[in-house]
């Protein structure tokens, strides 16, 4: 039963059966192309967004990263939001690495609605960095785990097209969102140009994201994944993982949204906790606590085989994933409300 750790979806091992996939895979140099799992997760992942190509990356913030290195030149602008994961928890790598400017949007929506992104494509002129990019985030981390419908992603999406940028999806969870609104991946990736999903979070493989869009674009990302050292060679054990994953871990992350909801509800009947709504909730409660109460109950909580984050001195993060059981989540709850009545 213990410990259960809902710190993050990222803290899945892989089972059983998927390190047996992982043994077996069949293997070769991907640098080279030769890596035939590594192909057909490649040609998967395209296969389930529609998209023309994919690549596997190491993680999500390198797949984030090399498709803003790719979108953008030097001195270019990228509209991201202020709560973006890319802007607050990716050490900063489009601008050490790319020279790439920050044009922070309000996304307090979870979305960058036309309205913002139109803010942010000022006029042609010596003086202004030119938007070049627009990045949203589906589903959005800080903002509880929200996932944005298609037609919100597209909305925005066509003000920045008519006004030349390119957009891009950071979609680490994006099977998450589509899950939440019952739609494909498809659907969300029709209307952009590069999406990121990663298979290290809720789908339960333990290493990688695969960037996906044109073939041009991708040929042009494969190029930036070397230069960063992201070209792995016989990748078809982590690749063997991640078709696992795509294949028996999509369906099942309904459990973890009701697991998620069942969370949200016994934490808010305690009256101790205040439980932050969320319009289209998927595998993360955010809670609110008194101001300065966090840290204590991090504590009380940890030792009693219960982990979470810390978001600040007042607000914390559970996320639910497929190494937790409704049972062991019931638990939690209790255990978390019984050290939360007791500070
Ligand atoms: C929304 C979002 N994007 C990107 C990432 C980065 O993924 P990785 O940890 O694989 O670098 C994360 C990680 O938690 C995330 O939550």
């Amino acid at each position: 039963m213990f410990p259960v750790d809902l710190k993050s979806d990222t803290v899945t091992k892989p089972s059983e059966e998927m390190r047996k996939a992982m043994y077996a895979a069949e293997v070769g140099d991907d640098v080279y192309g030769e890596d035939p799992t590594v192909n057909r997760l490649e040609e998967t992942a395209a296969g389930l967004t529609g998209m023309e190509a994919a690549l596997l990356l190491p993680s999500g913030t390198m797949g984030n990263l090399v498709a803003v290195l790719t979108h953008c030149g030097r001195g270019d602008g990228a509209i991201l939001g202020a709560d973006s994961h890319i802007l607050n928890y990716e050490g900063g790598g489009l601008a050490a690495l790319g020279s790439v400017v920050p044009l922070v949007a309000d996304d307090c929506s979870g979305c960058i609605h036309p309205e913002e992104v139109r803010r942010h494509c000022r006029p042609s002129n010596v003086h202004f960095a030119p938007a070049r990019l627009l990045c949203l985030e589906n589903t959005h981390n800080r903002r509880g785990g929200l996932a944005l419908s298609p037609e919100t992603i597209r909305s925005s999406a066509e003000e920045a097209h008519l006004r030349g940028l390119s957009v891009h999806i950071d979609g680490a969870r994006i099977f998450n969102a589509s899950a939440a609104w019952n739609c494909s991946v498809k659907e969300y990736a029709s209307s952009v140009d590069s999406l990121q999903f990663c298979i290290s979070k809720g789908l339960g493989a333990p290493v990688g994201s695969l960037l996906c869009g044109a073939r041009s674009f991708i040929d042009a990302a494969r190029h930036w994944r070397k230069r960063l050292g992201g070209g792995l060679r016989q990748a078809g054990i982590l690749a063997a993982a991640g078709l696992f994953a795509l294949e028996r871990n999509i369906d099942r992350l309904r459990e973890d949204h009701e697991n998620a909801e069942l969370l949200g509800r016994l934490l808010s009947g305690g009256g101790v906790i205040q439980v932050e709504h969320n319009e289209k909730p998927t595998n993360m409660v955010y809670c609110k606590v008194p101001e300065g109460a966090c840290a204590d109950l991090h504590t009380r909580c940890a030792a009693r085989g219960v982990l979470f984050n810390g978001v600040s001195d007042n607000r914390f993060r559970l996320v639910t994933h497929l190494d937790v059981s409704r049972e062991q989540i019931v638990r939690a709850a209790e255990i978390i409300l019984e050290e939360a009545a007791a500070s």
